[in-house]
């Protein structure tokens, strides 16, 4: 064998071989090097969702919560992570960040604690008419935000309560309350670990914060007092499911119109809104 390699060296096309061999295999090296730095293992959702927390913990106040999200995208397409990878990773953020704790407060404090609303600040016009003519008591808003509808209420002398998981939110709720010169009762709380009590209120509001479902309407209707009312705007979802959830009350105005909506109005989109009485027969 060692004869052979002797006489192949010796031989100038055998010789060529052997040094193209090596070129070869040197050639390897810089490939193998690019494929350990830049080869993007498959990490686990968990793992995804702990690199796009800290990353978003870092990001500056940003009220379009989609500019968040399409940055990070390109962040990972700018640390050289594949086309693939990168749409799976955002697969997972995208599940995660309107259901997780951690990321509903973050978005939420990021996006209030912009200074670009891409919301409406005057009151919902379905709370305004739910509540005309009627005299007030208390009211709870459920996923208040800014408190456009908190301070409405309690100018209007509804003795109010709010909540949202947004600390950010809720600070500017507050303030807004003192510029206005109400007090409301403003609670950093989640609509799933909120103690609702029984025939509490006169006035449940419910608007852009998600769709709401027959446990909602049930957890609503023991909340209520007798003729206590449900208001709620959102976008439409598409089977009536919020609507088939409320048939058990009164409905005093429904309908699903093509609008602009209050949040991100530039949009043109379906809109549901809804006025549901607890009307005891
Ligand atoms: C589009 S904003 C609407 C705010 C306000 N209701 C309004 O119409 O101005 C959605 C709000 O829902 C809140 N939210 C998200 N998840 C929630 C939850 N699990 N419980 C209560 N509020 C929640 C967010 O923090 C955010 O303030």
């Amino acid at each position: 064998m060692r004869e052979s390699l002797i006489g192949m060296a010796r031989n100038p096309a055998a010789r060529d071989i052997i040094i193209l061999a090596q070129m070869k295999s040197l050639a390897l090296v810089p490939l193998c090097l690019y494929v350990l730095a830049f080869a993007q293992p498959s990490i686990s959702d968990e793992d995804v969702w702990k690199n796009f927390t800290a990353w978003l913990e870092r990001q500056a106040p940003n009220s379009k919560p989609n500019d968040l999200i399409i940055s990070y995208r390109e962040s990972l397409l700018k640390q050289g992570i594949a086309e693939g990878e990168t749409g799976r990773r955002m697969g997972v953020v995208s599940n995660f960040i309107f259901t997780r704790r951690k990321g509903v407060e973050l978005l939420w404090d990021k996006v209030y604690g912009g200074n670009n609303p891409i919301f409406i600040q005057s009151p919902s016009a379905v709370v305004m008419n739910a509540i005309e003519g009627r005299k007030s008591g208390k009211a709870l808003d459920v996923g208040m935000g800014q408190g456009r509808n908190a301070v409405y209420l309690a100018v209007r002398g509804w003795d109010v309560t709010g909540f949202d998981p947004s600390g950010e939110g809720i600070r500017i709720a507050r303030s807004n309350a003192d510029k206005a010169g109400v007090k409301i009762r403003a609670l950093v709380d989640r609509d799933d670990e909120f103690q609702y009590g029984e025939a509490q209120w006169d006035l449940i509001v419910i608007t852009y914060v998600r769709d709401l479902t027959t446990v909602d309407a049930q957890r609503f209707w023991k909340a209520l007092r007798p003729g206590g009312l449900v208001v709620y705007e959102n976008g439409a979802d598409e089977s009536n499911s919020v609507l088939r959830a409320f048939l058990g009350y009164e409905i005093i105005r429904f309908e699903d119109v093509q609008t602009n909506p209050e949040w991100n109005p530039d949009h043109w989109i379906r809109v549901q809104r809804l006025i549901a009485q607890k009307t005891i027969k």
